[in-house]
């Protein structure tokens, strides 16, 4: 049997390290020839080397220009793109809108929500040239609620699921498949960063959080748990869905209690 993702042209965004970096690892041990991204060029480089058959090409997803030439440099390398996983973000937490300072906010949706724009505005077509796939954006549990003291993340995410179902009813004729993965709390740099300053700003004595962990999702999902679902709607296996979100978070946001 053939790995589910042979021969494949796949794109990691932000996949210098956490989430990303999981997925271009996984993608590439099921076939996949990976173009790990990412706005460090050093970190995307790193994570290049260390898988079989992937090349680095940085590119900020904020900048046109970037993403542009980081589909043209794709198609140079390899002559098609299949998939690519709209992946990078940023959390900049711990401030009420009322002392959120109009850069976080703007920064924020620069990277989450204008950085997945730029990515299906330039994917799309190299994807439909190559005979279709699919583009999975990365959404999060923060868009599906009020998120205290992360106003401008949470609605970055929610944006997200949105845009995602747009792309995907725009892009349907294409054979282009859009989706979006809405992750729970998951390990990895991003979240180690900002706990302690989610503690402080939420009066939570120290371990306050990791106790709200274990009661609302078991446990902190691992990356590896999200490359799992990112393997599974981007594969053939997931050939009827589309305009979909698919929620990874142990049940925390299924709960009311
Ligand atoms: N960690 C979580 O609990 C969690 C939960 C839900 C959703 N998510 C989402 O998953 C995605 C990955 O998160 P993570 O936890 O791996 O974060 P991370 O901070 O560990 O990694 C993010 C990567 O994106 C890169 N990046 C940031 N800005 C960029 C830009 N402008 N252009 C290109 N690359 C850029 C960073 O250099 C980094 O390598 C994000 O979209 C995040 O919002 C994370």
């Amino acid at each position: 049997m053939s790995a589910t993702l042979e021969d494949k042209v796949v794109i990691v965004t932000g996949s210098g390290g956490g989430i990303g970096a999981v997925i271009a690892a996984r993608f590439a041990k099921e076939g996949a020839r990976v173009i790990v991204s990412d706005r460090d060029r050093g970190a995307a480089e790193a994570v290049a080397s260390r898988i079989s058959g992937a090349i680095a090409i940085p590119a900020d997803v904020t900048s046109e220009q970037d993403v542009s030439a980081l589909i043209e440099r794709t198609l140079e390398a390899h002559s098609a793109l299949h998939h690519v996983v709209a992946n990078a973000g940023v959390i900049r937490a711990s401030h009420p809108i009322a002392e959120t300072p109009l850069d976080v906010w703007r920064s924020t949706m620069s990277v989450n929500l204008d950085g997945v724009f730029l990515t299906i505005k330039h994917s799309a077509a190299a994807i439909a040239n190559s005979g279709g796939g699919s583009i999975l954006t990365l959404s999060s549990i923060s868009g599906t609620g009020g998120t205290p003291l992360a106003a401008a993340y949470g609605a970055s995410k929610a944006a997200v699921r949105n845009l995602t179902a747009t792309a995907a009813g725009e892009l349907r004729a294409q054979n282009v498949r859009v989706n979006a993965l809405v992750p729970g709390y998951v390990n990895t740099p991003l979240i180690d960063s900002e706990v302690p300053v989610w503690e402080s700003t939420m009066g939570l004595a120290p371990g306050g959080f990791a106790q709200i962990i274990d009661q609302k999702q078991g446990r902190l999902i691992s990356p590896e748990d999200i490359a799992d679902a990112a393997l599974f709607l981007t594969s053939d296996q997931a050939s009827m869905i589309t305009g979909s979100s698919l929620t990874v978070d142990g049940g925390f946001t299924s709960q009311l209690f």
